[in-house]
């Protein structure tokens, strides 16, 4: 699959300028927008995405895709869990797209669909020093403060689209099948691990069953009852 690039200094938030601006992109191409920095980046449920200019990484890739997109977060959350390995770090993730690094999170992933068209912004925290990190409300990292050294933004945004791009490529032929494994293998929760999950309406108080075949997460919410989330949060 061909990729086509649009690189910004500074931007609102690639997700927002890709959705705006689906009309530029070829469909039968791949395309990812990056800028240095966003004046205006945001996460899930709404919540401020912190992004200073030149520490991190702040990208989107945007590509037709008709079907549910549902699992594509967790796609892409291997794609960068393979990416940090080739770098010998021990990455893992929490449900659904969440990549950690000692715990803490240095990747957060977005994924939205609009008008047949997947775009999926990724987050990663990669120069950002300590000191920078106590803006975010939640605990986080960056390769930065988990190795102790600094990394060149280029040579990370080439290993993370150069896997991404290859999932990608792979979910749109194959779906979320060949993911599954890679994806499990990675996770943070165990079999009767405690829960706390927020489904947006309603705070569930239950324990890890396992990940469904589509990507989906099942909790043990009654000792003889399981129930299956698509998004939400474990806190
Ligand atoms: C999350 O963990 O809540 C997802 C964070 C996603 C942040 C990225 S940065 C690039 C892209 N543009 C945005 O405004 N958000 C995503």
């Amino acid at each position: 699959m061909e990729l086509d690039r649009f690189v910004f200094e500074t931007i609102d938030s690639t997700n927002k300028w890709a959705k705006a601006n689906l009309g530029k992109f070829r469909p039968q191409h791949l395309t990812v927008v990056a800028a240095a920095a966003q004046s205006a980046g945001y996460g899930r449920q709404g919540r401020t995405w912190v992004s200073p200019p030149g520490k991190n990484l702040y990208l989107s890739f945007c590509f037709r895709h008709p079907g549910r997109v549902d699992s594509l977060t967790e796609v892409v959350a291997v794609g960068v869990a393979q990416a940090l390995e080739d770098l010998d770090l021990k990455p893992r993730l929490k449900w659904p797209n969440d990549v950690l690094l000692s715990g803490k999170k240095v990747c957060g992933i977005l994924c939205e669909a609009t008008s047949g068209w997947a775009i999926v912004g990724i987050g990663l925290n990669v120069n950002m020093t300590a000191e920078e990190l106590q803006q975010i409300d939640k605990p986080a990292t960056s390769l930065l403060l988990a190795t102790g050294r600094g990394y060149s933004l280029k040579q990370i945004e080439e290993l993370v689209e150069g896997a991404i791009s290859a999932n990608i490529v792979t979910f749109i032929t194959q779906g979320f099948d060949p993911f599954y494994l890679p994806y499990t293998q990675r996770l943070i929760h165990k079999l009767g691990d405690p829960i706390q999950f927020d489904d947006g309406k309603h705070i569930w108080q239950g324990s890890f069953h396992k990940i469904h075949l589509d990507g989906s997460l099942s909790l043990i919410v009654e000792p003889n009852e399981t129930k299956a989330f698509y998004t939400g949060d474990i806190a």
